[in-house]
C-alpha cells in the first residue's frame, strides 16, 4: 500500500514526536487532539526550533514541516488517511474507545498502529473488525532523537501490514526490529532486567548506587547508569512496569525491589519530585545523605 496521509491520535510527549517525524518525512499528517489540547504543537515547535538553532534544518524547512500538519478534534478526519498511529494515555479502555471510533470511519485498507508500551497488541487488535491490519509500532522517548522502533506483530497481524509499517517507519529515518507480542516487548524487558539486577546488587551490598551507575557508564558504555535512568523515567512508572512484568510472567525475577517500593510509597519518585535514588533538591544530582540504602 502507498501511504501518503498519516493520522496520529494523541498529542502528548510521544504523539507530538511522532507527528513531527512523520511531517519531516514528507507525509501529510493529521494530529488528533483530545479536547483541544495544544501541548503537542508547543512540543513540536520547540523541537524544530532546536533543530534550526543547531543548523540541522533551515527556518524555511521548519515552515514547510509545520504546513504538513493539520490539527483536529474530529474523528471524521480519519476518513481519508492511510496509516494511523495511536499514542494516547496508556489505558486499555481509552484506546479501545478510540479504535472503535476509528474502525467505523476509516477506509477498509487503513493500517492501525499503536504506540502502547505494555498492552498486548493481540488484545488491542480485538477493538477493530480487521485485526490483520493492526500492529504495534513502539517508539522511544524522545522520538526525534531515538533511532529504533519496535515492530510488534499481534496474533492476527498480516505480513502485508508488517511490511507496510516497516516501510513507513523506515521513511521516517528510523530503524526497526521485529518483536513478538510478549509483555515488555524486547527493549523494556532487557532494560528492566538490567535495572532490577542493579537493584539486587544494591540490596546485597555489592556496590553503592553511584558505583553501580559508574560501572554501567564506564564499563558497559551506557550514557546513563540504571539508577540515573530510573530517576529520570520516574520511580512510580518503573515500579508499575515491573509489577506488570511480574504479574504477566509470574516469574520471581521480575519481583519489584523492596527499596524501590518504599521510595515510591514515601513520595520519592525521582527527578520530578526532587529525590529518588539521588537527591536533586539543590538543583544538582547528589548522593542521598538522608537515607542509607
Ligand atoms: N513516555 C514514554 O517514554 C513512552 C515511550 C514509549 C511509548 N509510550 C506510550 O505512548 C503512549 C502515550 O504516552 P505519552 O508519554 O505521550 O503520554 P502523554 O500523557 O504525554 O500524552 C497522552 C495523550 O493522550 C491524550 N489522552 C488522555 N486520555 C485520553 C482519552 N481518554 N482519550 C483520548 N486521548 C486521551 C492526552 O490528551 C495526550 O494527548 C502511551 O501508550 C505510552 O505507553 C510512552
Amino acid at each position: 500500500m502507498d501511504v501518503k496521509k498519516v493520522m496520529v491520535v494523541g498529542s502528548g510527549t510521544m504523539g507530538a514526536g511522532i507527528v513531527q517525524v512523520a511531517a519531516q518525512a514528507g507525509y501529510s499528517v493529521v494530529m488528533k487532539l483530545h479536547q483541544n489540547m495544544e501541548r503537542g504543537m508547543k512540543i513540536i515547535n520547540g523541537s524544530l526550533d532546536n533543530q534550526v538553532k543547531k543548523e540541522r534544518i533551515t527556518a524555511d524547512d521548519k515552515n514547510k514541516i509545520l504546513s504538513r500538519i493539520k490539527l483536529t478534534t474530529a474523528w471524521e478526519d480519519a476518513a481519508d488517511v492511510d496509516f494511523i498511529i495511536e499514542s494516547i494515555a496508556e489505558n486499555f479502555d481509552a484506546k479501545k474507545e478510540a479504535f472503535e471510533k476509528l474502525d467505523n470511519i476509516c477506509r477498509p485498507e487503513v493500517i492501525f498502529a499503536t504506540n502502547t508500551s505494555s498492552i498486548p497488541i493481540t488484545k488491542l487488535a480485538t477493538t477493530v473488525k480487521r485485526p490483520q491490519n493492526f500492529i504495534g509500532t513502539h517508539f522511544f522517548n524522545p522520538v526525534p532523537a531515538m533511532r529504533l522502533v519496535e515492530i510488534v506483530r499481534g496474533l492476527k497481524t498480516s505480513m502485508e501490514t508488517v511490511l507496510t509499517a516497516e516501510k513507513v517507519i523506515h521513511s521516517m529515518k528510523k530503524d526497526t526490529v521485529r518483536v513478538k507480542d510478549v509483555p515488555g516487548f524486547l527493549v523494556n524487558r532487557i532494560n528492566q532486567a538490567l535495572r532490577n539486577e542493579a537493584y539486587n546488587c544494591l540490596t546485597e551490598g555489592v556496590a553503592s548506587v553511584e558505583d553501580i551507575d559508574k560501572a554501567a557508564r564506564m564499563a558497559l558504555g551506557h550514557p546513563m547508569g540504571p539508577f540515573e535512568v530510573a530517576d529520570l523515567v520516574g520511580l512510580d512508572i518503573g515500579l508499575e512496569v515491573l509489577r506488570g512484568l511480574f504479574e504477566s510472567y509470574k516469574d520471581i525475577k521480575w519481583r519489584p525491589n523492596m527499596i524501590l517500593e518504599q521510595l515510591v510509597e514515601s513520595g520519592d519518585l525521582g527527578k520530578k519530585s526532587g529525590r529518588g535514588w539521588y537527591d536533586y533538591s539543590s538543583g544538582e544530582k547528589k548522593p542521598r545523605s538522608d537515607v542509607k540504602f
